[in-house]
C-alpha cells in the first residue's frame, strides 16, 4: 500500500519517509513477555497482560500507517507444552481482551480473522472467536490475523493433504499442483503477501511461523521485549522495511 492510499489523517512518520511504501502486511513474533515479568519480579501472566497491551498499541499503530494486514503469532501449537496454568492464564487473557476490546476493534474498521486450530481452546472461547470473526467480516480498513494453536509444517501439511485428497476424488489433476495451489490450499490464502516479519526480544529464529509465506518477506529481529513494543518500535519497523532493497531473487 503507497503513501498515497493510506487512510486520511494516518500521516505518520511511517507514511512519510523518502521510499514511501508501506508494507501491506506485517506478521510478529511476540516473544519476551516471560523475560519481562521475570526482569520485574512478577509472575508470567504480568508479562502476558502487558503483551496484550502492546497488542492494542500496534494494532492503532498499524491502522494509523495504513498496513492492510497484520498476522500477530498469539500461540504457537508448541505452547501446549507450557504449565496448565500458564495455558489457562493466556485463554483467559484472550477471552478478557476479546470481551473489552471487540466493540473498539469493530469501530475502528478492524477485520478479525484466524489461523492455526483455535478449535482446541474450547467450545467456549471457540463460539466467542467466530462470533467475532463474523461481527467483523465486512470491515475493511485492516485485516487482523491472530495465529492461534498454529504451527506452519502443520498448515503446509495440511494444503498437501487437501490437495492430495481432491486428486483421488478426481477433482484436481496431479499436473494441477503447483506453488500457486499449494499457496491457495494454505489457511493464509486471500492475504496479501507477507513483507515484513519482526520477532521482538532478541531471539533469531521463525519458530515454525509462516514459513512458506515468509520466502521474500523481509525479516527484522529487534531486542525490544513485546511488552515494550507501541507505535514507536512499530514505525520504526517500518521505516527499517522502506530502508531494504527487495529483489525478489532477481537484480
Ligand atoms: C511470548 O512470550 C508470548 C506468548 C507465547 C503469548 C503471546 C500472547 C500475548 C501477547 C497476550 C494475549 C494475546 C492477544 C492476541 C490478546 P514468552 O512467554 O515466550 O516470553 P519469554 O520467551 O520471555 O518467556
Amino acid at each position: 500500500m503507497s503513501a498515497e492510499r493510506a487512510p486520511e489523517g494516518a500521516a505518520s512518520d511511517a507514511t512519510e519517509t523518502a521510499s514511501g511504501a508501506v508494507p501491506k502486511h506485517i506478521a510478529i513474533i511476540m516473544d519476551g513477555n516471560g523475560r519481562w515479568a521475570a526482569r520485574k519480579g512478577l509472575p508470567r501472566v504480568a508479562g502476558h497482560r502487558e503483551g496484550a497491551e502492546a497488542v492494542r498499541r500496534t494494532l492503532k499503530a498499524a491502522v494509523k500507517a495504513g498496513v492492510e494486514c497484520l498476522t500477530l503469532y498469539a500461540f504457537s501449537s508448541e505452547n501446549w507444552r507450557r504449565s496448565e496454568e500458564e495455558v489457562t492464564d493466556l485463554k483467559g487473557l484472550m477471552r478478557f481482551y476479546l470481551e473489552r476490546e471487540l466493540d473498539e476493534i469493530a469501530k475502528e474498521g478492524v477485520r478479525l480473522d484466524f489461523i492455526g486450530d483455535p478449535s482446541a481452546f474450547g467450545p467456549e472461547l471457540w463460539k466467542k472467536l467466530q462470533a467475532a470473526r463474523e461481527q467483523t467480516k465486512d470491515n475493511d480498513r485492516l485485516r487482523l490475523v491472530v495465529a492461534l494453536n498454529y504451527g506452519s509444517r502443520a498448515e503446509i501439511a495440511g494444503a498437501a493433504r487437501r490437495l492430495a485428497e481432491e486428486v483421488q476424488a478426481g477433482t484436481r489433476n496431479l499436473q494441477d499442483i503447483d506453488e500457486a495451489s499449494l499457496d491457495l490450499a494454505l489457511q493464509s490464502r486471500g492475504l496479501p503477501e507477507l513483507d515484513l516479519l519482526i520477532r521482538t526480544s532478541g531471539e533469531i529464529r521463525l519458530s515454525n511461523f509462516l514459513l512458506w509465506q515468509a520466502a521474500y518477506a523481509e525479516l527484522l529481529f529487534v531486542d525490544t521485549l513485546w511488552p515494550d513494543f507501541g507505535e514507536e518500535e512499530f514505525n520504526a519497523a517500518i521505516a527499517d522495511f522502506q530502508g531494504r532493497q527487495r529483489r525478489f531473487g532477481g537484480r
